[in-house]
């Protein structure tokens, strides 16, 4: 492209894809090129607000677009795999939205066909990307916490019933990136139950807990059925603990110095008289400054630099496909009723 900045054509602009367009806009790396979106409605949208953009209900008319180099993918789950297809063939990059694709198998294709043509391929992870959860690794990175012993996080509210993927496909995506972000750790099997509930036709609520190689333990609870909306995420540590409240306009992110502490045996002789000999301890709290730029923007921005041959991003289509992988084996131990189930990476 003439001025350097990667060129993008993006399907679907439903709930999420004008997001995408206006961050593709935005960023000084990219330029929006094409938007394809079937539904007449969303292109007479799509040209109201990118009226300089070639809209079009056609894919392949959107990749063929001079100066598109790389295919941003917004459309329901069941379609990511041959919409990206489509622009693999054409010799696009590719950034496709969370969950990468409806199965592990379909993703691992994707992520095969795009390497086999030396193509970027990134997953839509967009927490990721807030100041809040990068914040949060570079603490947990840092030691600060101490030996991690869980990971709590809740996201449900009165939300966007899906039609074609259940509230764990939808939901659960968010809470397992921030979970390996921030851990740097993958679960070794999860145990799910979850049920179904009119209107939604999937499950629309589902509680998983993972487990690991040693007594690190995760829980993730998800619903769109909630009257009250919480995005909170519980990170503790044997020195301290971290809570990450999304819905927190300042201080999202907190840091309780906060535990048990041991007291050596001849102290503990004098304060108790058996066990437990350890000592409560309530310290500070601190909120620490996290970037508060829009994490697409961010991620975008990261994007280019992959496409331009620049750091290869933690969410590329690897990490797509072992999100899946959990998401899968979180999805048979729900039809067991929470019976544990290996998780297999391959
Ligand atoms: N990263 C996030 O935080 C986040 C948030 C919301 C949704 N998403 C993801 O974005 C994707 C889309 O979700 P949504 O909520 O925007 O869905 P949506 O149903 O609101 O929008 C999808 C759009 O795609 C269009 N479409 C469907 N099939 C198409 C096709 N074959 N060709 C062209 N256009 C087509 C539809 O007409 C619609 O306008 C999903 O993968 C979802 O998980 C991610």
């Amino acid at each position: 492209v003439s001025d350097g900045r990667v060129g993008i054509a993006l399907a679907g602009f439903g709930y999420w894809g004008p997001n995408l367009a206006r961050n593709v806009v935005a960023c000084q790396d990219t330029k929006l090129v094409a938007i394809c979106d079937r539904d007449p409605d969303r292109r007479a949208l799509a040209s109201r607000l990118h009226p300089s953009v070639a809209v079009v209900s056609d894919w392949s008319e959107a990749l063929t677009a001079p100066d598109v180099e790389a295919a941003v993918i917004a459309t329901p789950v069941a379609s990511h795999l041959a919409l990206a297809e489509l622009a693999i063939d054409a010799e696009k990059h590719l950034l496709i939205e969370k969950p990468l694709a409806a199965t592990a198998e379909d993703a691992r294709r994707l992520v095969a066909a795009a390497h086999a043509r030396n193509l970027a391929l990134m997953v839509d992870h967009t927490f990721l990307y807030t100041g809040a959860v990068r914040r949060l690794r570079e603490i947990v990175g840092s030691g600060e916490l101490g030996e991690l012993r869980f990971f709590d996080s809740t996201r449900v509210s009165l939300g966007l019933i899906q039609s074609d993927v259940s509230a764990l496909w939808d939901l659960a995506v968010h809470d397992l990136t921030i979970l390996e972000y921030v851990t740097g750790r993958w679960p070794t099997a999860a145990s799910a139950t979850g049920a179904q509930h009119d209107p939604s036709p999937q499950p629309s609520c589902a509680f998983v807990t993972l487990y690991y190689d040693d007594t690190f333990i995760a829980h993730v609870n998800v619903n769109w059925l909630s009257p009250v909306k919480i995005r909170r995420t519980l990170v503790c540590g044997n020195q301290k603990m971290a809570v990450l409240d999304d819905l927190e306009s300042s201080e999202k992110l907190k840091v309780y110095d906060a535990g048990y502490d041991a007291v050596s045996t001849a102290a503990a002789a004098d304060e108790h008289v058996g066990p437990p000999p350890v000592r409560r301890r309530v310290g500070d709290v601190w909120s620490p400054l996290v970037d508060d730029r829009e994490a697409l923007l961010v991620e975008i921005a990261a994007f280019a630099t992959y496409v331009r041959g620049g750091e290869v991003p933690h969410n590329d289509g690897r990490s797509g496909v072992a999100i899946i992988e959990i998401l899968e084996a979180a999805a048979v131990s729900m039809a067991l009723r929470g019976e544990p189930v290996e998780i297999t990476y391959r």
